[in-house]
């Protein structure tokens, strides 16, 4: 029965702990209480049970309480016996490994009745507990969500194919779940509690963590995690995923190529990063690029890229480091193009001098709901930054500096589409005059409620940027794609 022991190797720092697991398992001594803080295990026994149901789960319900109660035993008799930080110090693998021999020990000797299967459900429920978080670690593994939203222990949405739904994932309380949430914001060297109950963080796979605390958010802790792909969609696959149409796409590929400057809008989660990202693949190779991101999520394939990221203020409340400081510090970076990844307020002013200051071809995104929409939106985050500038002249900065605004949307019946690509050509009195080169025209519904539509071009044969194209020598490419384009009837 312990013919396991032997595998854990001499020397191991986890060997002492070993030792104490297997003499309490036998379940006579306590294990010595230096080996480990009480806050420690505190704090796993109330991660200890998890997954339960709210309510109950008609044929399931039996077998799972016995589950939960064996594991419940199982977890406490195994927080008896290993030193968590020590465990935590342990590369994943080897730690796994060791509560992998510890649990087998312990079901053997409390002889619980498990089938193969069952004890390895219970290992990776465990695990999931000891090392990682807990019962969302499954949703965390899984490449096809985008997003994850815990509303307090009970409820657990995830987004899949721009579809929420409600998932399985409980946790045991609301404590459970503040737990596992100051485990993640603690990597970022940050908390959350009463006193500071509203965090940003990041997991170590670069996804982008929200929680909002009690007492401000009243159904218990709210968590919300956008996972990141690690594999950006390429505009080949957007495409291929009717977002774009294949002229479509070769009217941006242009627009990226020729240095026009970019905005992108859209509502949250409508697209816009993984649309700036793909329009940064057809920047030249030579170009010097400096991307500017709350949290770094672009990917560029140019070797010449300098990447910047802004920093929260510390829990003094000091340190910030805004996007503003950021974009200025970038022009006098000698960028060849800026990027940032969100515009969200007066740094819009910094982007827009750049923008006009000989950095064409920078980028950014804002979020509005139709270009008009960012336009005006752009015009507020101006004044916010407290320009006292008068409203003509600060629609000709924008005027003066704004080529382009590709707006993605999240349509209702959950798919995503670039539904305009509009250029800001001039004024007109004191009214900014757009036109679209491209739009997506919604035709009805199918049988399923899936939206049926396509990408037509509004009749216009030359774009404003005609002759930009033409200076890049892509005046064909660039009337080939329009002339493919269906025309709006
Ligand atoms: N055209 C598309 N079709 C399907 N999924 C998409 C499409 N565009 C983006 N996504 C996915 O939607 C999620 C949100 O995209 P993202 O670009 O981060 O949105 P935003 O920056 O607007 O919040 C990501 O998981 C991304 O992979
Ligand atoms: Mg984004």
């Amino acid at each position: 029965m312990f013919g396991k022991r032997g595998s854990t190797g001499e020397g191991r720092p986890i060997q002492e702990f070993r030792a104490i697991a297997l003499e309490t398992a036998l379940p006579m001594h306590a294990a010595p209480d230096a080996a480990r803080s009480p806050r420690d295990v505190a704090e796993i026994k109330r991660l200890a049970v998890v997954e339960q149901p709210s309510k109950p789960a008609a044929p399931q319900r039996e077998k799972n309480e016995s589950y939960y109660d064996t594991k419940s035993q199982v977890f406490t008799a195994l927080i008896d016996t290993i030193d968590l930080s020590q465990l935590s110090k342990l590369d994943p693998d080897v730690a796994r490994e060791e509560i992998r021999d510890i649990v087998n020990d312990i079901i053997a000797i409390k002889n619980f009745a498990m089938s193969i299967a069952e004890q390895e459900e219970l290992l990776d429920d465990i695990c999931n507990d000891v090392l990682g978080y807990g019962p969302l670690e499954p949703l965390l593994a899984r490449d096809d969500i985008a997003d994850i939203m815990v509303n307090g222990a009970r409820k657990t949405y995830i987004e899949v194919l721009g579809k929420v739904q409600e998932s399985s994932v409980r946790f045991r309380d609301n404590q459970q779940l503040l737990n596992i949430c100051q485990r993640i914001v603690s990597q970022v060297g940050r908390r959350v509690d009463e006193s500071s109950p509203i965090c940003d963080a990041r997991l170590p796979d670069g996804s982008r963590v929200n929680v909002i605390a009690p007492p401000l958010a009243l159904d218990g802790p709210i968590l919300t995690i956008r996972k990141f792909k690690k594999d950006k969609l390429t505009l080949d696959q957007l495409v291929r995923l009717g977002a774009i149409s294949p002229p479509g796409a070769e009217l941006l590929q242009i627009i990226g190529r020729v240095r026009c400057n970019i905005v992108i809008s859209g509502g949250t989660g409508s697209g816009k990063t993984t649309l700036l990202n793909c329009l940064t693949n057809y920047i030249d190779r030579d170009e010097r690029i400096i991307t500017c991101e709350d949290s770094a999520e672009l990917q560029l394939q140019q070797p010449h890229v300098v990447r910047l990221e802004t920093r929260p203020a510390n829990l003094e409340g000091e340190g910030e480091i805004t996007m503003r400081d950021l974009v200025k510090n970038c022009l006098r970076m000698r960028p060849e193009r800026i990027i940032v990844g969100e515009v969200r307020g007066p740094e819009v002013f910094d982007l827009l001098s750049a923008m006009n200051t000989g950095h064409d071809g920078s980028m950014g995104t804002i979020h509005a709901n139709s270009p008009r929409e960012c336009l005006s939106r752009m015009e507020s985050m101006i004044a916010m930054g407290g320009f006292a500038l008068p409203q003509r002249t600060v629609r000709e900065i924008i005027v003066g500096s704004v080529d382009i605004i590709i707006q993605a949307a999240r349509l209702r019946d959950g798919s995503r589409r670039i539904t305009h690509v509009t250029e800001v050509v001039g004024m007109e009195g004191d009214v900014i005059i757009t036109q679209d080169l491209m739009v997506y025209d919604i035709e009805g519904e199918d049988a399923n409620g899936r939206l049926v539509g396509k990408h037509v071009s509004t009749g216009l044969s030359r774009p404003k940027f005609w002759d930009r194209a033409r200076y890049y020598n892509e005046e064909h490419r660039l009337a080939q794609a329009i002339d493919a384009m269906e025309v709006q009837s």
